[in-house]
């Protein structure tokens, strides 16, 4: 008998979208940076040593992120919960520098404060969900883990805003104006509404006031 409760399945589905995104928008980059003549940069060095480690330690970050929140993995395989998260934040911590380097070295101006700043955040809810699943504080630990995840999920969301900013930044007009707005909108917009939900919301209700 399927026993899933109502909430679960929408978490499932949910997360399902999210690897469809996660599959479709990581094909895209590949096939730009990997495939496409004179995107690789100048010499091994300099660039190209830098987008393959960053591609290589996001993988299992990326794919990986998903099976973390399923509930019945982590009750039945603890095992493989346990060993898929230590994969996550070495792969996180790597792909986290990897890209502060590529983001505070790259041609766009506008976006080399944003991508620093999400990088350096990235590492810090990574480690810090870390530290709190050592320490058996599970409620923080999946707050952080939320956190880490979305942000994880910028590779989406900054491609998703590019391919409908004719209707979300219509009202910018200047293309290096637009880059730079939607460099900080895909970060900070799904940060902005994953803290209401897990931390501003709980804090407004009742439950959390009798508690
Ligand atoms: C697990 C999630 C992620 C995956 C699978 C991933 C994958 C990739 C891929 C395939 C590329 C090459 C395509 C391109 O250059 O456009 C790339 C580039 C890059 N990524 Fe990520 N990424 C992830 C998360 C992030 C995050 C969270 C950040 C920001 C902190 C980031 C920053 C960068 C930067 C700065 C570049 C180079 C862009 C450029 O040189 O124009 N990535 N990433």
């Amino acid at each position: 008998m399927n026993n899933t409760s109502p909430r679960h399945r929408w978490t499932y589905a949910w997360l399902a979208t999210l690897c469809a995104l996660s599959a479709y928008y990581l094909y895209r980059a590949i096939n730009y940076r990997y495939f496409t003549p004179a995107q690789q940069g100048p010499d091994f060095v300099a660039k190209q040593f830098w987008y393959v480690s960053h591609l290589l330690f996001a993988l299992p970050v990326l794919f990986g992120a998903p099976l973390q929140f399923i509930a019945e993995l982590r009750q039945r395989a603890p095992r493989v919960h346990r060993a898929v998260g230590k994969a996550y934040v070495i792969g996180a911590c790597v792909a986290a520098l990897t890209a502060i380097y590529l983001g505070g070295t790259g041609q766009y101006e506008g976006s080399r404060l944003s991508i620093v700043l999400t990088g350096l955040l990235w590492l810090f809810f990574t480690l810090a969900a870390w530290r709190m699943a050592v320490a058996r504080n599970f409620m923080a630990h999946r707050a952080f883990m939320i956190r880490s995840y979305t942000l994880a999920l910028v590779l989406v969301w900054l491609r998703l805003m590019y391919d409908f900013q004719d209707y979300l930044f219509f009202y910018v007009k200047n293309a290096d104006l637009r880059d730079t707005t939607r460099e900080w909108a895909s970060w900070v917009l799904p940060l902005l509404v994953v803290e209401f939900w897990i931390s501003w919301r709980p804090q407004l209700s009742n439950r959390q006031r009798l508690s």
